[in-house]
C-alpha cells in the first residue's frame, strides 16, 4: 500500500528567527534590501538567492506570474533579463507595470517590490550578455520563448544551426532579448515572527520621498 498523500493543512511551521523593527531597519529600501540579500548569498541553505517571482498582468487583468533572476540590484531598481516576445514582455510592454518578490525561505524573509517597469538601454543588456556563459547565448537566440513549439528536437536543431553560424566568433545579445528594470514604488520587507505576528515594513514612494510604515501581518 503507498502512503496517503501528505495532507498540506498538516504541515506547520513556527517562525522564530528574527525579528524586523523600526529601530534595526535600515534608513532605505535599498540598504535594507542588499543586507538581506547579502545574508541569503552567504548561507549556502538558499540555491538561487536572486531568484524573483516576477508577476505581470494583462490589458484584461488576468495574471500570470513566473521565476526569473534578478542580475542587478540598484539605486534604480531591480533588472532581470528576458524574451522580449514572451508571453511577460507582452505584459510588461502592455501594462508597463510588475510586482516581484524574493522569498527566502531559511531565513523566514521576503521582500515585495511592485512598481513601472521599462527596458533597459541596449548598452546595458550587451553588457550583461557579453558575461553569460556561451552556451546561454546561444540558448537566448534559439529559444522563441513562450511560443508552442513541435518538438525537443526543434530548439536542438536550432542550437546546431546557431553554434555554426556563430562559429567561434563573438555573439551578441539577439535584438529580441534583453533587461528590464523594475523601479519600485514601494518595497516591503517581511520577517516571520511567532503566532503569526509577522513584521512588516514597507517603504513607499510619495513624491521625491519615501515614507516607512508598519503592515499588520
Ligand atoms: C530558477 C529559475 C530562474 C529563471 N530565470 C529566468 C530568467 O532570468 N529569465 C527568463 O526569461 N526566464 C527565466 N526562467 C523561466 C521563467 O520562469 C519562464 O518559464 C519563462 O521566462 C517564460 O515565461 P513567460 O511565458 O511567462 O514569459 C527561470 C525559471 C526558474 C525556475
Amino acid at each position: 500500500m503507498t502512503d496517503p498523500a501528505p495532507d498540506p493543512a498538516a504541515l506547520r511551521q513556527s517562525y522564530a528567527r528574527g525579528r524586523l523593527d523600526e529601530a534595526g531597519v535600515a534608513a532605505t529600501w535599498l540598504e535594507q534590501l542588499q543586507r538581506w540579500f547579502d545574508e541569503a548569498v552567504a548561507d549556502p541553505a538558499i540555491t538561487e538567492p536572486n531568484a524573483i517571482q516576477l508577476a505581470t498582468a494583462d490589458r484584461s487583468g488576468h495574471a500570470a506570474v513566473r521565476t526569473v533572476l534578478a542580475k542587478g540590484i540598484d539605486p534604480r531598481g531591480v533588472v532581470f533579463y528576458t524574451n522580449y516576445e514572451s508571453a511577460k514582455a507582452r505584459d510588461l510592454d502592455a501594462t508597463g507595470w510588475a510586482s516581484a518578490v524574493f522569498v527566502w525561505l531559511p531565513h523566514e524573509r521576503q521582500v515585495r517590490l511592485s512598481g513601472p517597469v521599462e527596458r533597459v538601454e541596449r548598452a546595458e543588456t550587451e553588457a550583461y550578455f557579453a558575461t553569460r556563459p556561451r552556451e546561454s547565448q546561444i540558448g537566448a537566440w534559439a529559444s522563441p520563448q513562450s511560443q508552442v513549439v513541435a518538438s525537443r528536437a526543434e530548439l536542438d536543431d536550432a542550437v546546431t544551426a546557431l553554434e555554426e553560424r556563430f562559429a567561434d566568433g563573438p555573439i551578441p545579445p539577439p535584438p529580441h532579448w534583453g533587461g528590464y528594470l523594475l523601479r519600485p514604488a514601494a518595497v516591503e520587507f517581511w520577517q516571520g515572527r511567532s503566532g503569526r505576528l509577522h513584521d512588516r515594513l514597507r517603504f513607499r514612494a510619495d513624491g521625491s520621498e519615501w515614507v516607512r510604515e508598519r503592515l499588520a501581518p
